[in-house]
């Protein structure tokens, strides 16, 4: 049975930390989160002027996972576990905070000096009660090391970063089946993607229209998705643009989620506790170069 899109969310504009512009469809309005998915923030697409660009100095994470999926720009980021690198476009950085991590995630010297395009994604994965406190973890794969995909046809193009599509399997190990693929469907495209039923699911469409089962998704729109075991992703013939798209997913912890900012527990009390760590410095520093 294909999935149908059993509600449509717009992803709102709105200024992150430090005056960071995003685009956010999740946590909207009466949806707090689509299990196991937290939050998702589209980062721009922004155009900066030398001098202007803005990022996430330090600051800490504890009990779920961030994924940064880079499409054009620069991050450089420093953590409390001695990690560091730079995010190019393509590029993924699949970060399980665990049990606690401080980290800065900025615009790179070179887009701060000169300015430049930023544009890409953050996404917030759940942990399990049992791996909340598990150890930090990085996983950086390069652009070039995501597997692609392309449809017979040559319509649909697919990095797979998390999950299965087009006979491609993802190369980032996740702690629970989590699905997080980005589709780039020419006019003309038609796909059925397999997904298993066990999963929740939705789509974020961030450029161009999709259609799915007669069902319309514009730019900046979420769809979240029914139950059944595929789903239809098409673009109209007579379309004059490209679509693009994220299929997220993961089979669903049905556990209790306490927020508060950085930190995602089960229950007052962990959070408590995270805020008394951090605060104590047990999450750690960044030693700066
Ligand atoms: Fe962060």
């Amino acid at each position: 049975m294909k999935r149908a899109i059993k509600q449509v969310i717009k992803a709102r504009r709105q200024t992150e930390g430090g005056g960071f512009q995003i685009r956010r469809p999740l946590p909207a309005p009466g949806v707090r989160y689509i299990d196991p998915i937290l939050m998702i923030d589209e980062m721009g697409p922004v155009d900066y002027l030398p001098g202007e660009a803005i990022g996430a100095p330090d600051h800490p994470h504890r009990g779920f996972e961030t994924v940064t999926y880079m499409l054009a720009g620069e991050f450089e980021h420093r953590d409390s576990a001695g990690h560091a690198g730079r995010l190019q476009p393509g590029d993924v950085q699949w970060m399980t905070a665990g049990r606690g991590v401080v980290h800065s995630e900025m615009p790179s010297a070179r887009i701060m000096e000169e300015g430049g395009r930023v544009h890409g994604f953050q996404i917030w994965v759940n942990l399990p009660a049992r791996l909340k406190m598990t150890a930090p973890r990085y996983q950086e794969v390069a652009a070039s090391q995501i597997p692609e995909a392309v449809s017979e046809d040559g319509l649909a193009r697919v990095r797979v970063i998390a999950g299965e599509a087009l006979g491609v399997g993802a190369r980032i190990d996740t702690h629970t089946p989590i699905v997080y693929q980005h589709w780039i469907l020419q006019p003309g495209a038609d796909i059925d993607q397999p997904l298993a039923e066990n999963c929740n699911a939705l789509l974020y469409v961030f450029a161009g229209g999709l259609v799915s089962n007669g069902e319309h998704l514009a730019d900046g729109e979420m769809g979240v998705l029914g139950k059944g075991d595929s789903i239809n992703l098409s673009v109209p013939a007579a379309s004059t643009e490209t679509t693009q798209l994220l299929l997220l997913g993961g089979v669903p912890l049905g556990e209790s989620v306490v927020q508060h900012g950085p930190f995602v527990m089960n229950s007052q009390q962990e959070i408590d506790q995270a805020l008394q760590d951090y605060q104590q410095g047990r999450m750690g520093a960044i030693r700066q170069a």
